[in-house]
């Protein structure tokens, strides 16, 4: 296997995305909440677990007055047929008038999002923006658009960074996806505008 494959459970990844392409992109979205937020004093709140590692780089790049916060989401199937329900864990801040932005790891289906967005619109912020390092397009199944985006990925599933396979693999510092079947066929990451 080659040096720069990494073994989870029983997928094998390869690199994706570079610690410094991240860490290039990261800067440049904290410029931009920067240059937003000036005089707002916005309060962040991460959604654990998922979203440690890209808050703790972009809260670097974050030099204006806020307040940090980190949440949960936590799934449990309901008793109605609707499926899961996802309730919202951790956040003890008053939002009332607030100008909040929510920073994920990646909005796949966009469900969890939804499910964050209707429960902190609830509490009657001034306004609400995300931050998400990663968005799977193609996977969208909610209107949610990404305010602060790192990179548009395709739908394959991508590990380190903060993100996990059944748990491992969180603390790379880099992002990866599985060796498929055809090695040649990988599209890479776009950035987003
Ligand atoms: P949703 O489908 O947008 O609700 O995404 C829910 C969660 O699934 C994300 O916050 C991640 O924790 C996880 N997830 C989605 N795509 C991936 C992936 O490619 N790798 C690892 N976790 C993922
Ligand atoms: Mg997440």
């Amino acid at each position: 296997m080659p040096e720069d494959r990494i073994q989870v459970h029983d997928l094998v990844f390869k690199p994706y995305l570079a610690e410094r392409e991240i860490r290039d992109r990261v800067r440049l979205l904290g410029m931009r909440i920067n240059r937003d937020y000036e005089g707002k004093n916005p309060i962040f709140l991460a959604v654990l677990n998922g979203a440690f590692m890209f808050a703790a780089d972009l809260f670097r790049e974050v030099v204006i007055s806020c307040e940090i916060s980190f949440v949960k989401v936590a799934s449990y199937k309901g008793t109605e047929s609707s499926g899961a329900v996802k309730e919202l864990l951790g956040l003890n801040e008053a939002l009332q008038g607030r100008h909040v932005v929510v920073v994920e790891d990646i909005v796949d289906s966009g469900l969890t999002m939804r499910a964050l967005l209707d429960r902190l619109s609830a509490k009657n912020p001034a306004s609400v923006r995300i931050a998400s390092l990663l968005l799977k397009p193609e996977r969208l199944q909610e209107s949610i658009s990404v305010d602060y985006l790192g990179f548009k990925v395709p739908d394959k599933f991508l590990l380190g960074y903060g993100l996990d396979y059944n748990g491992q693999g969180r603390n790379l510092c880099s992002i990866y996806e599985p060796v498929g079947g055809d090695e040649a066929s990988s599209s890479a990451p776009a950035e987003a505008s």
